[in-house]
């Protein structure tokens, strides 16, 4: 009883992925770049239903990043059209698995269909339970912070606030995700080691994992072995093990 219990606290609460390689596993196939997004589309589904099952319950996913839009032309609208189908297709699979959904990044910038939609599918899940599913699209890390600063930014200027309140929690209520935990565990797939402007400040203390494997191919196995090296970590968030150790 005890051991299960252990084996429970080490599941992370939030994890976050960013999920690169669609593009290098197609080329491998001598397939077009889109192709890659699709099976990457059917691997996200895949990782959905995994980290759902696994007990995590806030997953965020890094799908299209503000520099994203730089790349070619005809590679950009085949994403959108790809969010646009996957929300179309999924939206009431998730619903049915108590999976909230949620849009993170400046959705602006979308076409008035994909914001539609958008907007149709979180409506559809927003009193979902299990598991809380964050997509990440047009999205920054930098974006986010300057937005949370440009709020306090204004209730400072209109009074609503003075220079004396403005602090971590106050700068944290305007990010995205402010109401869930910062993640835990940050996983890239693909092999490069950055964070590509994902969640800066959310990412403070995340435990890093990074793998060679692109996201087509990053199968349950591989999840798993993500989340059995998180487990094996020792958080110490600046303290000593010793001071760890004495305290359990
Ligand atoms: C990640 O795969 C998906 C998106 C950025 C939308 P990539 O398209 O970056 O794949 P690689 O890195 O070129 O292989
Ligand atoms: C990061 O992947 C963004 C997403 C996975 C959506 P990129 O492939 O765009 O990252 P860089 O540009 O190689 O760092
Ligand atoms: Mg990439």
């Amino acid at each position: 009883m005890v051991m299960k219990l252990k084996a429970k606290a080490s599941i992370p609460q939030h994890v976050c992925i960013v999920m690169d390689g669609n593009g290098r596993w197609a080329k491998n196939r001598k397939m077009p770049r889109a192709y890659g997004h699709r099976k990457g589309v059917e691997n996200t589904r895949q990782a959905i239903e995994y980290f759902a099952n696994a007990g995590v319950r806030h997953l965020t996913l890094f799908a299209f990043s503000s520099e994203n839009w730089d790349r070619p032309q005809d590679e950009v609208s085949i994403l959108m059209d790809l969010f646009l189908q996957s929300l179309e297709k999924y939206s009431t699979e998730l619903h049915q698995n108590n999976i909230r959904i949620r849009f993170i990044g400046d959705r602006e910038a979308f076409s008035n269909a994909l914001k539609k939609q958008i907007q149709k599918s979180e409506l559809l899940t927003v009193d979902n339970q299990l598991m809380t599913l964050n997509v990440a699209a047009n999205y920054g890390g930098q974006w986010d912070i300057l937005r949370a600063v440009k709020s306090i930014a204004k209730k400072l200027v209109n009074n609503k606030l003075n220079l004396e309140q403005v602090n971590q929690s106050e700068l944290e209520s305007g990010l995205s995700l402010s109401d869930s935990p910062d993640p835990d565990l940050f996983i890239r797939t693909g092999g490069e080691q950055r964070i590509s402007n994902f969640l800066l400040w959310q990412l403070a203390y995340s435990e890093l994992y990074f793998t060679e494997v692109l996201w087509p191919d990053f199968s349950k196995l591989e999840m798993q072995q993500a989340l059995d090296t998180y487990a094996q970590r020792q958080r110490r968030y600046g303290k000593t093990t010793d001071q760890l150790n004495a305290e359990c």
